[in-house]
């Protein structure tokens, strides 16, 4: 984990890559085993099937919080800094941690909950987000977390999907001026979840919330009744490496989200190791992840990732931009925050605020920088690197996904020499190449094509839930014996991945997933709609933005109504993240004869980049492309 040259990296890679299962093995020993493992990888890409550490017994809470407790009780485990700047911060200590979490987990118990059993989180960015996470991983039950933006629709196919039993939440929510009503959604996506028996409901908003009789009950209650039962211990379930830990849904380029599924002894040596190896962290040391748990990167890298390693992780139920643009700059300077890890679109933006507002704070707290969620443009790079990191501070631009589960491409802070736009080189035991359309591997430097990784990491993916079919479909069949990552790419002449972006059908719209078709069907079931086709475009600070071409020949009242009323249908069905930032009304949409829109031609249409549009010919009617063209927004 400690890594202290360029060449050392080198060596450790090259060792990691000749002799993966032992090099795995040597991280996996790291952590706190019930069990060691008997077998320490089973695989093939073909089904596929991944077994890392099979044999082995653990609970992921006691490397995360209970082997820290004789040397770290009191260290800070969780800082959680409120959305209202003028409401008091919090500290939660490893030992208080613990505490809580072994509390919540007897609450979780009290109400029927037992391992196995999947529970749908659904709540804000407070401190009970992380324990009641925590807390079902302690007693073997798996997580699946709603990030708080999701709509009631979302959620209930989520729940279903998954038959949750349980739902945790909070009467509401804050972020930035925007007041999060998290329990009436929830009570609006259980009409359709029959399996969910148990509501617990968090206090944060004070608003006033239905609350059924036998389904919901507050939080606070439950853990008086935990307190006065008198025993507040709770032992950790003993799992298998193999057992499910969570699902976390994703967006593909067809259909519903997919339920993505990691299990215990992997994800917690992946998430461990990459947060070590890639921040270079130091103990004491202070990191600030601006994500929200409800992604991947608040799972792998505010929770489990910084926790197994001991380190302090700071939380922030707020946005960067609220009260003002100085928000992120005000929070490292009052906790001394030393390692900083954001989002691309989160720079672009605060870039807009310009530099005055910056130089109010003091950052000199800051040593090391990193960025997730889409590539980092350079002209953002040298932004944050000038005026955040003030020229000394490495940027981490780490590249991986959901089905990763960790870090797989990324420099190693003060290790690998940088350069702006590239996610560099791959972590040590990751095994990237470049595949052309028909799966050959394109060998040598200055080169571009589709991102695969060929060998497997203890962090990814196994299967999606219920659907393992699903799986093997869409990460492992375009090209055999590969996982494929929808990612394009290139290498340059140093061999250093620059990410090139999705070849597939999915967007990346302020570092948030979003499937084309999943957009199309939410516009497709508003009443007026006959048809609709999405694409991306360049948007300045979201990274990519949300075009769509939509044929309704009957608006009600207004175009402008019918616009707004097609944006509320969206929310509704998926949530306002997935809201077009454009809508086009058109009267039909480029078709081949056999019925295929040609998204190519949308798309170089959404982009403004009409001057050649290429071939048309085969078109049944090539003419709504110049109808289409005259009415670009
Ligand atoms: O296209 C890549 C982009 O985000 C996708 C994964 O999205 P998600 O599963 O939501 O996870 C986001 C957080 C890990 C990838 O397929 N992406 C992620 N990180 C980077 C990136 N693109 C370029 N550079 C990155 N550092």
């Amino acid at each position: 984990m400690k890594i202290s040259s360029f060449t050392e990296y080198q060596h450790i890679y090259q060792q990691s890559v000749e002799q993966p299962e032992q090099f795995w093995a040597d991280v996996a020993d790291q952590y706190y085993w019930r069990k060691k493992w008997d077998k320490t990888l089973e695989w093939n890409f073909k089904e596929p099937n991944i077994k890392w550490f099979q044999g082995g017994k653990l609970n992921i809470t006691e490397s995360c919080l209970d082997r820290h407790l004789e040397t770290n009780a009191d260290t800070p485990a969780i800082i959680w800094e409120p959305n209202d700047p003028t409401e008091a911060h919090r500290v939660l200590t490893y030992k208080q941690l613990h505490d809580k979490v072994c509390q919540f987990a007897n609450v979780l118990k009290n109400n029927g909950a037992k391992k196995g059993d999947r529970i749908c989180i659904y709540m804000p960015m407070v401190p009970e987000l992380a324990i009641a996470v925590l807390a079902s991983a302690r007693i073997g039950a798996v997580h699946s977390v709603v990030f708080g933006g999701f709509s009631a629709q979302s959620i209930a196919d989520r729940i279903k999907d998954a038959e949750c039993n349980i739902v945790i939440t909070a009467d509401g929510g804050f972020r930035g001026a925007k007041d999060l009503p998290l329990k009436s959604v929830i009570d609006d996506a259980l009409v359709q979840c029959p399996s969910v028996k148990r509501v617990i409901v968090l206090t944060r908003s004070h608003t006033p919330v239905s609350m059924i009789k036998g389904r919901d009950v507050w939080w606070e209650d439950e853990v008086k009744k935990v307190e006065t039962q008198g025993n507040p211990a709770c032992p950790a379930e003993e799992m298998d490496a193999e057992d499910m830990l969570f699902i976390l849904y994703t967006s593909g380029s067809t259909g519903k989200p997919k339920g993505v599924v990691h299990t215990c002894g992997g994800y917690m040596v992946y998430t461990g190791y990459t947060f070590a190896t890639a921040f270079q962290y130091e103990p004491g040391e202070v990191y600030f992840c601006t994500a929200d748990i409800g992604w991947i990167t608040g799972h792998s890298y505010i929770v489990y990732g910084p926790l197994s390693q001991g380190a302090t992780a700071l939380m922030f139920e707020g946005v960067p931009t609220w009260p003002d643009a100085g928000r992120l700059w005000d929070i490292v300077q009052k906790f001394k925050v030393n390692i900083l890890y954001t989002a691309p679109t989160a720079i672009r933006s605060l870039m807009g605020f310009g530099t005055d507002i910056v130089n109010k704070y003091d950052l000199s707290s800051l040593t090391k920088l990193g960025s997730v969620g889409e590539p980092l443009n350079e002209e953002a790079w040298h932004w944050f690197d000038e005026n955040i990191g003030h020229g000394h501070c490495p940027i981490v631009d780490t590249w991986w996904q959901t089905e990763t589960g960790g870090f797989m491409i990324s420099p190693i802070a003060n290790v690998t020499p940088l350069k702006p736009g590239y996610a560099s080189l791959p972590l040590p035991g990751v095994q990237p190449i470049l595949v052309d359309e028909n799966g050959q591997e394109i060998q040598g430097n200055n080169v571009s094509g589709n991102l695969c990784i060929k060998f497997p990491w203890p962090g990814m993916l196994r299967t999606t839930y219920g659907d393992h079919e699903r799986c093997r479909q869409t990460y492992f069949s375009t090209y055999p014996d590969l996982y494929f990552t929808g990612d394009g790419c290139l290498r340059d002449e140093d061999g250093y991945y620059r990410i090139t972006g999705r070849v597939d059908d999915v967007l990346n719209v302020s570092g948030h997933r979003i499937g084309t078709a999943e957009v199309e069907n939410a516009i497709n079931m508003h009443s007026s709609v006959v048809e609709s086709a999405v694409v991306g475009y360049p948007h300045e600070i979201k990274g990519q933005g949300v075009y769509a071409f939509v044929i309704s020949p009957e608006k009600h009242e207004s175009e402008e109504l019918t616009r707004k009323d097609i944006l509320m249908t969206v929310s509704r069905i998926i949530g306002p993240i997935a809201k077009p930032d454009k809508i086009q009304f058109v009267t039909g949409l480029p078709k081949t004869r056999s019925g295929k829109i040609m998204r190519r031609i949308l798309r170089k249409i959404a982009e403004g980049d009409t001057s050649n549009l290429g071939d048309t010919s085969t078109l049944l009617d090539p003419s709504v492309v110049d109808e289409i063209k005259d009415g670009a927004l």
